[in-house]
């Protein structure tokens, strides 16, 4: 056990660590030296896409939220409508299928039955089912007609982290991919974006480099009893997949809302004292969140927050700032969910929790 650690104290920490090289392998076999995109195992065809009208994404947990990611780029850089929505909840609708659908599930062990359960269902009604999925053969994987696999590599730790940053690389490489294939995106956009995605991994090891960052950021949190998440556009996204980090670890009690929300109800939560953690890596939207910070502090908020690099002006409404290295909005997440994936190990840790089996949770739930 300890030797499959590699000197890491628990598991989750390893695979937070292994997150530049599962992104590298998940990454890298897909492209070519002209940056064309292979899907391997992905039959998609240009007259294939361009007939679906909609797409599906249905998973649980960790996976649900790369979908939300993977939402938005499949609108943003594809421009076909997307609907997400979590598979448990996918059968009691009455969601509109039909043989011009693309359902996508995403799962990491490729056997959560509500997911599985989803997707039959899809499939019954006509649906091309691609699967985004983690464990090689696994029922999902069985069941789709398309599978792109992450590579992640086993993930032991309970809650997941190498396969969600793993899960956004698949997504915008499928986004690319279609966006390429239907001529929805100009060439030279294209090439930007890849050429930032091929280097996503250094900055990934940059973050990880401030790992200690975290950890004495961690310290100030550990006592605290609950903790607001809130961010705008995609931050949206990272809010919901930390927040869940927090629960799932940390223990602490986690909300995470759309930070125009605030105003709807949750600020009526803020008092002295208040933890709010606020992601704002979006350059567009940077101002407005700025006014969202300034009204949690004005309110008694310790707010810490995350930004890009040279944002520093972001210092006069926060105690705390992480820094991210710049990149491009879109592809942020990638990077914005790693100090909220090290913050959330590194209270469980101080708490003395069990990092790597969290009460009550399991790796893979196969019942409904
Ligand atoms: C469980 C795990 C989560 C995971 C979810 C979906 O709840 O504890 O970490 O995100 O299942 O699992 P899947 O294998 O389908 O991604």
């Amino acid at each position: 056990d300890s030797a499959e650690k590699e000197g890491f104290e628990h598991f989750t920490l390893k695979e937070i660590f292994e997150q530049p090289k599962a992104i590298r392998n998940t990454l890298f076999p897909r492209l070519d030296k002209n940056n064309d995109i292979i899907l391997d195992g992905i039959k998609l065809t240009k007259e294939d896409i361009e007939v679906f009208d909609r797409v599906y994404i249905v998973a649980c947990g960790t996976a649900y939220h790369a979908g939300l990611v993977g939402r938005f780029a499949i609108e943003r850089f594809a421009g076909i409508p997307v609907s997400v929505e979590v598979a448990s909840e996918f059968r009691y609708r009455d969601p509109f299928i039909d043989d011009k659908t693309l359902f996508i599930a995403v799962s990491q062990s490729g056997e959560t039955l509500d997911t599985l359960a989803a997707l039959r269902e899809a499939k019954r009604k006509g649906a091309r089912i691609l699967s985004i999925v983690n464990v090689v053969g696994s029922s999902v994987t069985r069941e789709s007609h398309d599978v792109l696999y992450t590579w992640a590599g086993p993930e032991i730790g309970v809650a997941s982290t190498k396969a969600y940053t793993t899960q956004l690389i698949a997504f915008y490489l499928i986004a690319l991919y279609m966006a390429r294939l239907t001529g929805k995106m100009p060439e030279n956009q294209y090439h930007q974006i890849l050429d930032e995605l091929k280097g996503i991994d250094k900055k990934v090891e940059a973050v990880l480099k401030k790992a200690d960052v975290c950890k004495a950021m961690a310290m100030l949190q550990k006592d605290n009893t609950s903790v607001f998440f809130m961010g705008r556009g995609v931050d949206v996204e990272t809010s919901f997949e930390g927040s869940l980090k927090y629960k799932e670890i940390s223990y602490i009690n986690s909300v995470a809302i759309a930070a125009g929300e605030l105003k709807h109800g949750t600020i009526a939560l803020i008092e002295e004292g208040t933890l709010v953690m606020a992601l704002a890596t979006q350059e567009r939207l940077f101002d407005k969140m700025c006014s969202n910070m300034l009204e949690v502090k004005a309110r008694g908020a310790r707010v810490v927050a995350i930004a890009q690099e040279g944002r520093t002006e972001i210092e006069k409404y926060a105690s705390e700032v992480f820094y991210i290295p710049r990149t491009m909005d879109e592809l942020a997440p990638i990077l914005s969910i790693i100090p909220l994936q090290l913050l959330a190990y590194y209270v469980s840790a101080a708490r003395g929790n069990d990092v790597d089996k969290p009460r009550n949770l399991a790796k893979s739930v196969t019942v409904e």
